[in-house]
């Protein structure tokens, strides 16, 4: 039988189980009061519902940009291809250049990363304090999918994707 850990709850030894759960990583970016972009890396994405279309993530009550991203009204969400695991860590580095080369950042409107493998365009739906942390609800305007095979988090790591089988 396996042995389970209780009470007294290892935050490291629960993050080390936690990320065996393995995910995709997105750049999550909006706009602050100024107009300057701002955005971070993210695995805590999670697809809600599909009527209405919600999705949501969790930010950190630390990071940097908490404060942006809990009184935005809108996010864009880039779901990072197998090759953009160097942006995934720009955008994962408190300030780093985050936007350098972005040329979205330039406009006054959405920041999409180009090269990703997916894009969703929310408005914000509902904000739920969760602890440490705030979960961001979005209801989807618009999304596109490359086709691409997306960057994979998996164990602390950045992992190549690959392809054995479509399931549905
Ligand atoms: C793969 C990966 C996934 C991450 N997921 C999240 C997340 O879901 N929520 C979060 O708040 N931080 C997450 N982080 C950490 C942030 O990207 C990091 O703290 C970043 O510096 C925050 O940006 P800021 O401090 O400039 O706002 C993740 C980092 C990595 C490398």
């Amino acid at each position: 039988m396996c042995r389970l850990i209780r009470k007294n709850i290892d935050i490291t030894e629960l993050r080390k189980t936690m990320g065996v759960w393995t995910t995709g990583v997105a750049v999550v970016t909006t706009r602050d009061s100024d107009d300057k972009p701002v955005g971070m890396t993210i695995n805590s994405l999670v697809s809600i519902s599909l009527t209405p279309a919600l999705i949501g993530w969790c930010i950190d009550r630390g990071a940097a940009s908490f404060d942006v991203f809990a009184r935005c009204r809108v996010f864009s969400l880039s779901i990072l291809s197998g090759d953009q695991f160097e942006l995934a860590q720009r955008f994962a580095t408190r300030g780093a250049n985050k936007f350098e080369g972005i040329a979205d950042a330039e406009g006054g409107g959405d920041v999409l990363i180009p090269g990703a493998c997916a894009w969703v365009r929310c408005r914000l739906y509902r904000l739920v304090p969760l602890g440490d942390h705030l979960m961001l609800i979005g209801e989807v305007m618009d999304f596109a999918n490359e086709g691409r095979l997306p960057l994979v988090f998996s164990r602390g790591a950045f992992v190549a994707p690959v392809n054995i089988e479509h399931a549905a």
